[in-house]
């Protein structure tokens, strides 16, 4: 994979036509296009499907987590779209086990979701939880093993400890980048391009850093440079 490859744009957008200017402006400096929850229901399934159609690589952000019946026949239908990606709340292992069955035969890679990139400690006080975003993560990603699935998306903050545990096979999907001297916005546990590389991410997720610039191409390009710096550290 070189650098490029490794890029996942976000395409948060309002439609499949903002998102088909966008992808015919930033073209091979990116490897992947996600389409999450925004674009998903205003024409993204179907465009997911046009994509895959013309050989593109798509990214499913649907972040699933429902009844194992439910998981189950909501994966195959992805899987059918010909997406190359989908992440699935990772927080129990049922949920885990009814996508796998329902990515059975396809190659859709199953990537589960362990803490969101926005919450911080006191958010997770706040659902209960006594454990720090780190040690989630880290407790999510063993998961993986259990169920077979074929990576994690974590920040960049908890990369590293996920790599040590979990070996140089696994996937590991890093949002929450952000270019030095860029806005975080929403985003709480964020890193720029060259740490989340170096500290053990397969492949980074940046939407608004590369959506909202005045130039996405050239945003693009500047972070596979970095991307390509990091790597041959
Ligand atoms: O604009 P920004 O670079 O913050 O976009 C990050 C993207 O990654 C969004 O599409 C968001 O839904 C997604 N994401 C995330 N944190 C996760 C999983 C997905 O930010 N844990």
């Amino acid at each position: 994979m070189n650098a490029s490859d490794r890029l996942i744009v976000a395409l948060d957008v309002a439609g499949p036509d903002e998102a088909r200017d966008l992808i015919s402006r930033i073209g091979n400096r990116a490897g992947v296009w996600k389409i999450g929850l925004e674009l998903l229901f205003t024409g993204g399934a179907e465009l997911a499907r046009e994509l895959a159609g013309d050989g593109q690589k798509v990214f499913v952000d649907a972040k699933l987590l429902d009844i194992p019946n439910t998981v189950e026949r909501a994966t195959a239908n992805i899987a059918a779209l010909g997406a190359a990606f989908l992440t699935v709340h990772g927080h129990d292992i049922k949920t885990m086990e009814a996508a796998m069955r329902g990515r059975a035969g396809s190659d859709l890679k199953l990537l589960a979701v362990t803490v969101l990139t926005s919450l911080d400690a006191a958010d997770l006080e706040q659902q209960g939880s006594r454990m720090d975003p780190a040690e989630l993560v880290l407790h999510r990603a063993t998961l993986r093993r259990e169920s077979g699935f074929d990576g994690v998306i974590a920040s960049g903050h908890e990369a590293a400890e996920i790599r040590q545990a979990t070996g140089s096979d696994f996937l590991i999907v890093t949002p929450g980048i952000r270019p030095a001297g860029s806005a975080a916005g929403d985003q709480a546990r964020v890193m720029t391009p060259a740490k989340a590389i170096a500290a053990g991410a397969d492949y980074l997720v940046v939407g608004r850093p590369i959506t909202q610039a005045d130039d996405p191409a050239a945003a693009a390009a500047a972070i596979a440079a970095e991307i390509d710096t990091a790597l041959s550290a």
